[in-house]
């Protein structure tokens, strides 16, 4: 395999150059690695690390774009510290990403930026919800019909902990692996689905298979075990950026984390022949994201 991983020497958040190889590199599901680029924590704000700010039954805590923290524990002064620094870090992630990959420019959506106090490794989870397996994310509510999942991490743990992911072999690979198990898609369960408000709208051929992909490839203890995969530590002080929809990854440890995402129109990337609606679509041979495609199977 080729290195994942594509590092790049940044210090500044606001002074990140373009580079065409850049682009085509986290369009073909690379994860692009910035080992200096840190985020400065300000006063008082190294207390917020700790596991207690996240709500009790909160997965993570959440900025919403309208300011509004979702999921926070603590005092509301930590809260009111809290929602800054989550801030912060949207307005430095969204600066990075803006000079860094320019041909997206008025065309990201911003969602929620999120603050992950929980230790990974301590995580009792189902199969399909334990992101220490590999997997491509995939949302079994809310269809994309290729909409592209961007992600901005940065790992901000105080003890030297770095937030350690597996990062695997390419989409198209994964995708040739596991289609031919993947179950067909059926627009009438989709419609079942949409009824019963398990899914925000009318699942596609694509997010059918995107979740196929994720659930089979977290199922297959082979794979998880002697699959093609390298194992990255990311350090505290480190940013990472990748497709998160198309690089295979996962994470194995680590604490307190802080995630940006950016959302990409398909079809809006530089080389939208590399995306994993297209890899699909070639691979099944009809169009997979319309709604209602595949009718009548
Ligand atoms: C994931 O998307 O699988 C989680 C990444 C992380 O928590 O570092
Ligand atoms: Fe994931």
């Amino acid at each position: 395999m080729n290195s994942p991983i594509i590092e790049i020497d940044l210090a500044d958040w606001r002074q990140a150059q373009a580079r065409p190889e850049w682009t085509a590199a986290v369009e073909d599901g690379k994860v692009l690695y910035f080992p200096r680029l840190a985020f400065a924590l300000q006063d008082g704000e190294s207390a917020l690390l700790r596991e207690d700010m996240l709500a009790a039954g909160s997965r993570n805590v959440s900025l919403g774009a309208d300011g509004a923290l979702k999921g926070a524990g603590g005092s509301p002064e930590d809260r009111a510290r809290l929602g800054a620094m989550v801030g912060r870090f949207r307005e430095q992630a969204l600066a990075l990403i803006d000079q860094l990959l320019p041909e997206y420019r008025g065309a990201l959506r911003v969602a929620p930026t999120s603050f992950r106090p929980r230790q990974v490794e301590t995580r009792a989870q189902s199969v399909r919800a334990d992101d220490q397996r590999m997997h491509v994310d995939a949302f079994p509510t809310r269809p994309t019909y290729g909409e592209r999942i961007l992600r901005v991490f940065t790992n901000l743990n105080p003890d030297g902990a770095p937030r350690v992911w597996r990062v695997g072999d390419s989409f198209e690979a994964v995708a040739r692996k596991f289609l031919p198990q993947a179950k067909p898609y059926r627009l009438w369960q989709a419609k079942l689905l949409n009824t019963v408000h398990v899914t925000k709208s009318l699942r596609s051929e694509y997010d059918h298979l995107m979740l196929q992909l994720h659930d089979l490839m977290k199922q297959d203890e082979d794979y998880q075990k002697n699959g093609t995969q390298l194992t990255m530590p990311f350090p505290p002080g480190s940013v990472w950026v990748c497709y998160s929809d198309q690089a295979t990854h996962a994470v194995m440890s680590g604490q307190f984390m802080m995630e940006q995402t950016l959302y990409l129109p398909p079809g809006r990337e530089a080389h939208p022949e590399a995306s994993p609606l297209a890899i699909l679509t070639r691979l099944v041979g009809r169009p997979l994201a319309g709604v209602g495609a595949g009718q009548g199977r």
